[in-house]
């Protein structure tokens, strides 16, 4: 049975602590044109249902890295978008493939995809989740020299995919986790009883911004309208507007607080110019890093 990559909750605290020190290495050698061509005469499927610059460009990039064969597919062009059965899918591209990457919509797509599957998938991004990005992240972290034992994040906005994976990171990693977002958007309840199946979560939810971030390390945030949610825009708009990250409420947070985004920024809802661009925010080290981490992650799951 391959080992796939569908939650975070797949991983263990160890092998996080695995994929950041491997993650460092590779970081290490591409900077320094070190070649490491770990995953030689492989071919890594790249199956998009849904858009992305940064997550695609990383990994079709990271495996011509790792000296192997980046296949990037949009489920349109797949029998796939002509009603061919996601078992059917897996079972034949999982014959020629070595790994595939999915992007898509539920949950349920992913791990139907993987169930039929001969090889390892990775999910990058579905409705739930976006793991790739939380381990890159906790590695942004560490790398601003963050003890991720001590580490305090706050979330503001929607409870959506990128929190969720935050989520079962702080139960992997045990960090404090605090969560400011309106009535109605919280974390799914099904997804919280699935983290705490896995351990003990100590979460603190709440609905007043300036409170919450007063001692945290980290402010992370991401847009108010996801990929498959445009329908609801205008009422999220509405409703999330006391929770965006402008300068006036990263003056309430420590100083060396560090701002974080998974990216794309809807700069003027969620966060605004100065916040972005401004001396705390670490986000574009968090984009460059999904190339590094991606590469460890692949390395992990598909050596
Ligand atoms: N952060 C992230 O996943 O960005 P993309 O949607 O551009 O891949
Ligand atoms: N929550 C966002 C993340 C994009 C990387 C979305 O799902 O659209």
């Amino acid at each position: 049975m391959p080992k796939h990559f569908l939650s975070i909750l797949d991983l263990s605290r160890a092998d996080i602590e695995s994929i950041l020190d491997r993650a460092s290495i590779l970081k290490f050698e591409k900077q320094r044109r070190i070649k490491h061509e770990t995953l030689s005469g492989s071919s890594i499927g790249i199956i998009f249902e849904k858009v992305s610059t940064r997550t695609r460009v990383s990994f079709e990039v990271g495996i011509h890295d790792l000296g192997a064969y980046p296949l990037y597919m949009n489920s349109d062009d797949l029998q796939l978008g002509r009603g061919e059965t996601i078992a059917d899918t897996a079972r034949v591209l999982s014959s020629y493939l070595d790994g595939v990457i999915i992007r898509t919509y539920e949950q349920s797509r992913i791990e139907e995809f993987a169930l039929y599957s001969s090889v390892p998938v990775v999910n990058a991004l579905t409705n739930d989740e976006h793991p790739t990005q939380i381990v890159s992240d906790l590695f942004t972290i560490r790398e601003n020299g963050i003890d991720l034992d001590k580490l305090k994040i706050t979330y503001i906005g929607d409870g959506n995919n990128i929190l969720n994976s935050l989520i079962g990171a702080s139960l992997l990693l045990g960090f404090e986790l605090s969560i400011a977002c309106p009535k109605g958007y919280h974390p799914s309840s099904e997804f919280i009883k699935k983290v705490k199946n896995n351990g003990k979560l100590d979460l603190v939810i709440g609905d007043d911004p300036v409170s919450l971030i007063k001692s945290a390390d980290v402010i992370y945030t991401d847009v108010w309208v996801s990929m498959g949610q445009e329908d609801e825009r205008k009422e999220r708009l509405k409703r999330f507007k006391p929770f965006q990250l402008d300068g006036k409420l990263l003056k309430k947070a420590k100083k060396d607080v560090l701002v974080m985004h998974c990216l794309p920024a809807h700069r003027g809802e969620e966060i605004t110019d100065s916040v972005v661009d401004g001396k705390n925010s670490i986000v574009f080290e968090q984009a460059e890093n999904k190339l590094h981490v991606g590469k460890a992650i692949l390395e992990h799951f598909i050596k």
